[in-house]
């Protein structure tokens, strides 16, 4: 099959794309190759033909989609910086002139495939004594700024208990999770109206061996591998006990190749089914890494994040997809990785200094 990869000289684009190559489909990658993702021309997997461009130009998608058959569109902006507008720029716009130019027919491409993300839930599904399922509004910044971190109920205010998200109720809270929203509902809308099969895979935080560290702005195992190798001990947002769904890429490229001919049209959640605390994710690193050193929680928060993200991945599984690596295979793989990339110098410096500075992250009094 002919594959075009939006975004295929990233982290997960890469590792798909070899997963590909080697069930013997034709890849081509539309890609800006821009920072923070990437600081130096990256070295793409043998067989994989490289379109430089930006998906906000329509010349640049006519250049890449040529007569591939499938879209795996990865490209976005994902910054935890305050970029509100380039987030809509680059995903909602760059998935618009997409489908502009499939409707005017002139391309092979018959099913398009979208990268998601577990943003679009945004504080998630959660379970009242008093109310029984409810969905919490943002965290509000004053609660966080005392250090609350737990939504209440949005009917009644008492606690709550986090439950596994299925894919039926998406309400974003940040830019972010809008700005994918807003791409999923352009891909189910016009793909629905114009016969153009279409799937939506939510991603957990993905991790893995080979994610890059041009972009310590996210992504928790890298964040914390990072300090850990300057002799930082992790430093936690919060109080570290936020529940997340850590996926290896190995198994986010099964999924995503598995949604290239046989998944049916519909949006699916993509993660290992299993949840651990921020602190677990610390911890198994530090024994990964025979460290003596232990994880910090000085109140730190970013606004917009989700107090937990804990997905239901069944619709996925039933269709006999399946997570094979765990939290610390894959942490212990990605600590013995990081010692043979050069350069590790200061990528964290810079990146933890400019959000404090931007007021991405704070500190709660
Ligand atoms: N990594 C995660 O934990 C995670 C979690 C949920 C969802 N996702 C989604 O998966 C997708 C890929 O993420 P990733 O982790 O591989 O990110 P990445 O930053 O490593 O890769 C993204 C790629 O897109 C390219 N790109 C950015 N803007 C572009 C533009 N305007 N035109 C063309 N190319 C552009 C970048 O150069 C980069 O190579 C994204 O859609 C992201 O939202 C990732």
């Amino acid at each position: 099959m002919k594959v075009l990869i939006t975004g295929g000289a990233g982290f997960i684009g890469q590792r798909t794309g070899q997963l590909f190559l080697k069930q013997g489909h034709q890849v081509t990658v539309l890609d800006n190759l821009s920072p923070p993702a990437h600081d130096r021309p990256p070295a793409l997997p043998a067989g994989m033909e490289l379109v430089e461009g930006d998906i906000r130009k329509r010349e640049d998608w006519v250049k890449a989609l040529k007569d591939n058959e499938v879209v795996l569109h990865l490209a976005d902006h994902h910054d935890y910086l305050p970029a509100f507008s380039k987030l809509f720029h680059v995903n909602a716009v760059g998935t618009a002139i997409l489908f502009e130019l499939l409707l005017e027919g002139k391309t092979s491409v018959r099913r398009v495939v979208l990268a998601s993300s577990m943003a679009v839930y945004g504080e998630g599904k959660y379970r009242c004594g008093k109310d029984g399922d409810v969905y919490p509004q943002p965290r509000r910044v004053d609660a966080l700024e005392r250090g609350v971190w737990d939504p209440p109920c949005p009917i009644c205010g008492g606690a709550v208990t986090p439950m596994v998200t299925d894919e039926s109720v998406a309400r974003p809270t940040s830019a972010y999770g809008l700005s994918k929203l807003a791409q999923e509902e352009l891909v189910r809308l016009l793909g629905e109206r114009h016969g153009i099969e279409w799937v939506i895979l939510r991603y957990g935080a993905v991790q893995g061996r080979a994610q890059p560290f041009q972009n310590a702005y996210y992504g928790a195992l890298r964040i914390f591998a990072l300090r850990l190798y300057h002799h930082q001990p992790p430093l936690l947002l919060e109080d570290g006990n936020q529940l997340r769904d850590f996926v290896d890429v190995d198994d986010v490229a099964r999924a995503n190749l598995a949604a290239l001919s046989d998944l049916p049209t519909g949006a699916y959640n993509v993660a290992s089914g299993r949840a651990h605390t921020v602190m677990d994710l610390a911890r198994t690193l530090l024994r990964a890494a025979d460290s003596a050193m232990t994880p910090e929680t000085p109140g730190r928060y970013r606004v917009g994040d989700a107090r937990h993200a804990v997905p239901d991945v069944s619709r996925l599984k039933a269709t006999g997809w399946d997570a094979q690596s765990g939290l610390e295979a894959m942490t212990r793989e990605y600590w013995h990785w990081l010692h043979e990339q050069p350069n590790l110098d200061s990528y964290f410096e810079g990146a933890e200094y400019l959000m404090e500075r931007t007021g991405t992250v704070r500190v709660a009094r």
